[in-house]
């Protein structure tokens, strides 16, 4: 466990911010990554609400240095922005918040499977639409889609028995999002540019239909044959 005094006088900490971090998926991406000892804040449309999901996450790690804001705020204060919204709200939250990511890194989790039916999303993929929205100033990457949110508060300590696929428009960028992962626990591979990753949300929705299929919550992917 990460206690807030253990991390004080490191020299260089970076801060994630969560944007729609009160769901489902951003919690969990949090707690593992507080737990690896990065800063983290949550954000919302609204900062009590980010406020009560930062006090949740504390007092399950039992720290004092995850913080809430409102997603403007949150992107403003961070060095890595990761976007967990609701697929249908994407275009719109880019949209507000293209100030506030100028000359950040931006995470892009959001597979384009809207509920209940859950159909394979047409390109082009989410963080290509988050890369035109937001222009040159922003470095996208696409990544975690395919990890189950279930499994992320699961025992933070263990790395998870899954691999994540990273896009982005060069390697140097990719590499921030495959540090993420692997201080979050999870193996990752830089798949390609962001075109591609509309493969990783189709395979979402393909997810979606096994877990159903097969009364799952954990379904997800992993990679065979390519050594690292
Ligand atoms: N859940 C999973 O297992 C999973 C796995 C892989 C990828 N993903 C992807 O991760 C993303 C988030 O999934 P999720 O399950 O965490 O979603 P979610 O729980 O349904 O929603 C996440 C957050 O989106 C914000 N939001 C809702 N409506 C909004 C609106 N109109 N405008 C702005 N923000 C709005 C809410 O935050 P506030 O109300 O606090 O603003 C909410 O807490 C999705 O793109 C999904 O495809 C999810």
């Amino acid at each position: 466990m990460v206690q807030s005094e253990d991390i004080i006088d490191e020299p260089i900490i970076l801060t994630i911010a969560i944007l729609g971090g009160t769901g489902n998926q951003g919690p969990g991406l949090a707690l593992r990554w507080a737990n690896a000892g990065y800063r983290i804040i949550i954000g919302s449309r609204q900062e009590k609400r980010a406020q009560a999901t930062a006090d949740e996450l504390n007092e399950k790690l039992g720290s004092t240095f995850i913080r809430g804001m409102r997603n403007e705020d949150a992107a403003k204060n961070a060095n890595i922005c990761v976007l967990t919204v609701v697929a249908t709200a994407h275009q719109e939250v880019l949209e507000n918040l293209k100030d506030a990511l100028q000359g950040k890194i931006l995470i892009d989790v959001t597979a384009k499977v809207v509920f209940p039916n859950a159909d394979v999303p047409s390109p082009p993929s989410a963080a290509r639409v988050a890369q035109n929205i937001l222009g040159d100033g922003v470095r996208v990457v696409a990544a975690f889609q395919n990890v189950p949110s279930h499994m992320l508060a699961l025992d933070l300590d263990e790395p998870l028995d899954l691999d994540v696929l990273v896009f982005a428009e060069n390697a140097e960028t990719a590499n921030e999002a495959m540090m993420l992962s692997d201080a979050g626990g999870m193996n990752a591979y830089y798949a390609g540019g962001l075109d591609k990753a509309i493969v990783v949300e189709g395979i979402t929705a393909v997810l979606v239909e096994l877990n159903r299929r097969y009364g799952s919550k954990d379904g997800a992917i992993k990679i065979t044959g390519i050594e690292k």
